[in-house]
């Protein structure tokens, strides 16, 4: 178990505490807000500081603007909807106005939330430079990290603070934290991993360590395809594109006899063309592999049935399509379905795709972290946790 310092049991009155949020949110093309998770979980920590009389200084990335400031970074075109979303007003500390926060600040009673523009653009905040940790703490008596999003990174309002100041793990990054934590531990014969995105190299590690604790790992979304090609179930003419995806699935697949790689799919020339199914076999170097299809699904849907413990990172399809999205559909029809114990959930797409068909409430925990979340499963050492736990 980790033990994280826990701010619920500490009084802040009258402290300035410096709130590290990850607020680094879905954003449309028009710069809408997609999925709002992020800032609706934020708010036990913000509601419990404000609460004690403390004044609350909210800090967060979004993005990556690469140190300089960029306006299509900014915060300030989301601060309203971030305060309406919170139910508080907020005073905005803009860039330009950084220099004058010790007196911006002072001007304010006990119980006001503050929040700086992007963090990032501060060359200081990635680099993690002693300058920049030296001016967070020098308007901040507690720091509190409830950004848990972007815990993994080591940088300077995430580690780097955190040797300067008192620092606490907030609400959310306690719950993350232990909901995740009790999940690998579970001990169980009938627990799956469900697991895609296109990344295999990026999931060595995670299969790695899963394999330890989970019976079965089902493949799903873009890491099919060098799966199947790996084990001889699509005769690929030119593998030139996926032998580096190829070489990682044959060293997964001997590192667990028990992945299950999903042979009836939905396939298409281009995201646009005529959806078809076909066994693995008789797909071509042309054919692009979208979603699952039913006898695969039922195969997946009876294993998800049977289970008492289940992980899910990465959709089974390009659920965004209507003729792409039954493979996801079902998934998390079965999921709702099963008895089991533990239904945990993570990653960008598959909380986008959880919310798309409003199942959020059949989760017994939905992770707000992408990277994040994969490093905690992957078991890696992260300095973001470390500097939290308790002595
Ligand atoms: C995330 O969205 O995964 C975190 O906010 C981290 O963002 P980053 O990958 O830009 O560091």
């Amino acid at each position: 178990m980790i033990n994280i310092k826990s701010i619920v049991s500490q009084n802040f009155k009258n402290k300035n505490c410096l709130l590290r949020l990850d607020l680094n949110i879905p954003l449309s093309e028009k710069g809408e807000i997609l999925d709002d998770t992020r800032i609706i979980e934020s708010i036990p920590s913000i509601d419990f500081l404000l609460d004690q009389s403390a004044k609350v200084i909210i800090i967060s990335h979004i993005g990556r603007p690469l140190g300089k400031f960029n306006e299509k970074f900014s915060f300030i075109k989301l601060i309203k909807i971030i305060e309406e979303k919170i139910k508080r007003r907020i005073i905005f500390i803009r860039y330009e106005d950084q220099k004058n926060i010790k007196k911006i600040i002072n001007n304010y009673p006990y119980g006001t939330l503050f929040m700086l523009d992007n963090l990032r653009f501060n060359p200081g905040e990635e680099q993690s430079n002693k300058d920049f940790i030296n001016f967070l703490s020098s308007f901040s008596d507690i720091y509190i990290n409830d950004g848990f999003g972007t815990i993994h990174r080591n940088h300077a309002s995430i580690t780097g603070i955190s040797k300067q100041i008192p620092s606490y793990g907030g609400i959310l990054v306690e719950k993350e934290i232990t909901n995740i934590i009790e999940c690998l531990n579970y001990n169980s014969d009938k627990s799956i991993a469900i697991l895609g995105g296109s990344k295999i190299k990026d999931k060595i590690p995670i299969i790695e360590n899963l394999s330890k604790s989970f019976k079965d790992i089902i493949i799903t979304g873009g890491m099919i395809r060098p799966f199947l090609i790996a084990s001889k179930k699509i005769i690929q003419k030119d593998e030139s594109i996926y032998k580096e995806e190829i070489e990682f699935a044959k060293i997964l697949l001997k590192l667990n006899n028990k992945i299950y790689i999903p042979e009836h799919l939905i396939c298409s020339k281009s995201i646009k063309s005529e959806a078809v199914f076909l066994h693995s076999t008789q797909i071509t170097d042309e054919d692009n592999i979208y979603d699952i299809a039913p006898n695969s699904m039922n195969e997946i849907t009876k294993k998800v049935l049977n289970s008492d413990k289940i992980i899910w990172n990465g959709p089974p399809g390009i659920y965004e399509y209507e003729k792409f999205q039954n493979g996801t559909k079902i998934l998390i029809q079965s999921i709702i379905n099963s008895d089991s114990k533990i239904k945990l959930a993570g990653g960008g797409s598959t909380v986008a795709a959880i919310n798309y068909f409003k199942a959020s409430d059949f989760f017994t925990h939905i992770s707000t972290g992408g990277g994040a979340f994969l490093s905690l499963l992957e078991g890696k050492y992260m300095e973001g946790i470390e500097v939290l736990k308790n002595e």
